[in-house]
């Protein structure tokens, strides 16, 4: 069952290691005793309506009351039915009427040391300038604005501009390529996309508009190109297309109300990798989503109205706009947002950070926190990190190594630690200690939140010993889930549902042990997780079989000790030779078609692919190879898979 191309795995099970929460945290958290989360998570369950009722009016701005908590027939959930929300209202004015609109909202510093404070009240000011702007550029609710932009104050805005009149954000990852952009407008039928002039990146400039233009080649149906002035680098700007943002969006009035809108209006997708074909787009709505966001953001980070509070990724991702955006603005928090990269100028970045803004809660990734190790601790020692209370990890399991190390060097052994597990699909996290009381074991995303019912199952649907392990399932709905996938109802029940009858399926496989806490033992499927991001195999397979040169290609993940999972390519080649040249070639060919994130970190050339007979790619056999476990002769020559593969069974 478990074949994670990971070997910390092995230290993991080995994991017996319990960390209570610091008696003075407990004192004073959110939820502070064992009965009142068994209170919350037995409510949520029993009585599922009647809590989430309650969580919704309390946490939420209504412009008309729902008549129904929830309408659920397998896949399909509607939540909140009947009633009118707007979720710019619930993460800007709301705050504003509670009294917070001096207070910062956002922190900002951008790479090379700039900085931007904006109040609830500012920010209010901004997205509705840019809100009346893309009014003004002819964008309507429920048409789709494409994102491709730095981690700038304006992307949040945009994102909430959006929000505000009923449009559909789509952000792309500014490290995609033209192709992937295009991609996403084609399937989404953006009608505008915002970007700036440039990015930032360790001291250099990223011509993004440029990216843009490139992809606007192909996207047909993109008719308004927005672009914000970030780094001042030349660009061509397009007659009839293109638009500075200073000249259309400071111009405005900036008093926009939010539109009113129904609980179930699609807030944005978000395109991720599956384990077959283009990525695809998960559709999220309005209320639902951002009260999963508001109530897990509270629940875990333990949110005080005196926090500042840090998510160090980027708003490309879903821990961007759950954790940045809709989570901790929604509950009126302040939150610091960083443009640049943990090590640029220095190795000391990211501490420095937190010791000018005095930072209570950070949340990051293990690979981060891996590289951090790595560059050594003098980095660290060096700067005041005592106002730090509270630190997350998100993106992939964290290995006991890491995991110690954040908490020693990082938290001064004082701080919990939240292991939080969930995914692009289910709109925030399902399952993470409660810092105030959950005792964690290094390397477990420990229990579930209200409302979130797991289940491990075998491949056949049934149940197994969840102490060895098996798909994980969750018994739906929840407020956060999916609501589809965008433009293919056939996907969406065909990669979530379908494999067990109303279970959702995550694509994880996990075990639960003796005292009720999950340990998610990486993917069922073909999707490998790079430096905490997702990518299918196969993905980047057909990228390299794009190349003239590349006749066959297999994919797979081998352990890397900072990205966690590293992209090893085996590949056959017609017509040329396997010279290193060619190697480099192919690597910025994979870099063009997908990113720079899905380029391969090895590449082997390969006389044949090893197939079973029905012709499927064994992988399995492959992932020992790429990791070192079985020897595979001088990695430089044509390699020759045939005695190998005889040697196995069907994978
Ligand atoms: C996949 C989801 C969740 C936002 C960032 C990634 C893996 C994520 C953990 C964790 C073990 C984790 C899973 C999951 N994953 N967090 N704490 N422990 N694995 O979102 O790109 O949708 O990827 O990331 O495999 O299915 P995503």
């Amino acid at each position: 069952m478990t074949d994670p191309a990971s070997g910390q795995i092995d230290h993991v099970l080995d994991e017996t290691r319990l960390f209570p929460p610091p008696a003075e945290f407990t004192a004073k958290a959110v939820i502070s005793s064992e009965e009142q989360y068994q209170e919350l998570y037995n409510r949520a369950r029993d009585d599922r309506d009647g809590f989430w009722k309650e969580q919704a009016l309390e946490h939420l701005h209504w412009f008309k009351p729902f008549d129904q908590v929830c309408q659920f027939e397998a896949p399909h959930a509607e939540w909140f039915v009947g009633g009118e929300t707007n979720a710019s209202y619930n993460c800007v004015d709301r705050n504003i009427d509670l009294g917070r609109g001096d207070k910062p909202a956002i922190i900002w510093e951008g790479e090379p040391g700039d900085t931007r404070t904006l109040t609830y009240n500012e920010l209010r000011t901004e997205v509705c300038k840019c809100a009346e702007a893309l009014l003004e550029l002819g964008v309507e609710k429920g048409d789709v604005v494409s994102i491709y932009m730095p981690m700038t104050p304006e992307l949040a805005i945009a994102m909430l501009a959006c929000a505000r009149i009923g449009a559909i954000h789509s952000v792309i990852f500014a490290g995609f390529s033209a192709e992937s952009i295009a991609d996403r407008n084609q399937d989404a039928s953006a009608k505008l996309i915002i970007t700036s002039d440039g990015l930032y990146r360790r001291g250099k400039v990223l011509p993004l508009k440029k990216t843009v233009d490139e992809a606007l080649e192909k996207s047909p149906s993109i008719q308004t190109c927005l672009v914000l002035r970030r780094v001042g680098n030349d660009v061509p700007m397009t007659e009839g297309r293109d638009v500075w943002w200073h000249d259309v969006v400071d111009k405005q009035p900036g008093e926009l109300p939010a539109v009113p809108l129904d609980s179930e209006t699609t807030l944005f997708i978000l395109y991720t990798s599956g384990s077959t074909g283009k990525p695809k787009g998960i559709r999220h709505t309005t209320a639902g989503y951002n009260l999963w966001a508001n109530r897990t953001f509270q629940w875990v980070f333990d949110h005080r109205d005196d926090d500042v509070y840090w998510c160090t990724a980027d708003c490309g991702w879903i821990t961007g706009h759950s954790y940045i955006v809709y989570g901790p603005m929604s509950a009126g928090a302040t939150c610091l947002m960083f443009e640049g990269a943990p090590n640029y100028p220095a190795e000391n970045r990211f501490w420095e950070l937190v010791e000018k803004y005095k930072v209570t809660i950070m949340y990051t990734a293990p690979t981060a926190i891996r590289a951090f190790i790595k560059w050594g601790d003098e980095h660290v020692d060096k700067h005041d990190l005592s106002s730090l209370r509270l630190l997350g990890s998100v993106g992939e399991g964290i290995n006991p190594e890491a995991w110690m190390w954040y908490h020693e060097k990082i938290g001064g052994e004082k701080c919990p630690i939240v292991d939080t597990w969930w995914q692009t699909e289910t709109g925030g996290i399902m399952m993470s200690p409660l810092p105030g009381i959950t005792a964690t074991k290094p390397g477990s995303c420990t229990k579930p939140l209200p409302g979130v019912i797991p289940v491990i199952l075998d491949e056949t649907g049934h149940s197994v010993d969840a102490e060895h392990g098996g798909m994980l399932c969750i018994d739906p709905p929840w407020p956060g889930m999916l609501r589809g996938v965008w433009g293919d109802e056939e996907r969406f029940v065909e990669t979530y549902w379908a494999t067990v009858k109303g279970k959702y399926l995550t694509g994880d496989n996990a075990r639960c042990d003796a005292d009720g806490y999950y340990w998610i033992m990486g993917r069922i499927d073909d999707v490998i997780n790079v430096s905490g991001h997702r990518l299918s195999t196969i993905e980047v397979e057909s990228a390299l079989v794009s190349h003239e040169a590349v006749a066959e290609a297999a994919v797979v993940g081998r352990p890397d000790d900072i990205k966690g999972q590293a992209i090893a390519a085996f590949v056959t080649i017609k017509d040329r030779e396997p010279t290193e040249e060619l190697r480099q070639e192919l690597r910025m060919h994979v870099r063009k078609q997908i990113g720079a994130l899905a380029q391969p970190d090895e590449i082997r050339f390969a006389a044949g692919v090893p197939k079973t007979r029905s012709g499927k790619i064994m992988r399995r056999l492959l992932r020992d190879i790429a990791a070192g476990r079985e020897s595979a002769g001088d990695t430089s020559t044509l390699e020759d898979f045939s005695v190998l593969a005889s040697l196995r069974a069907e994978d």
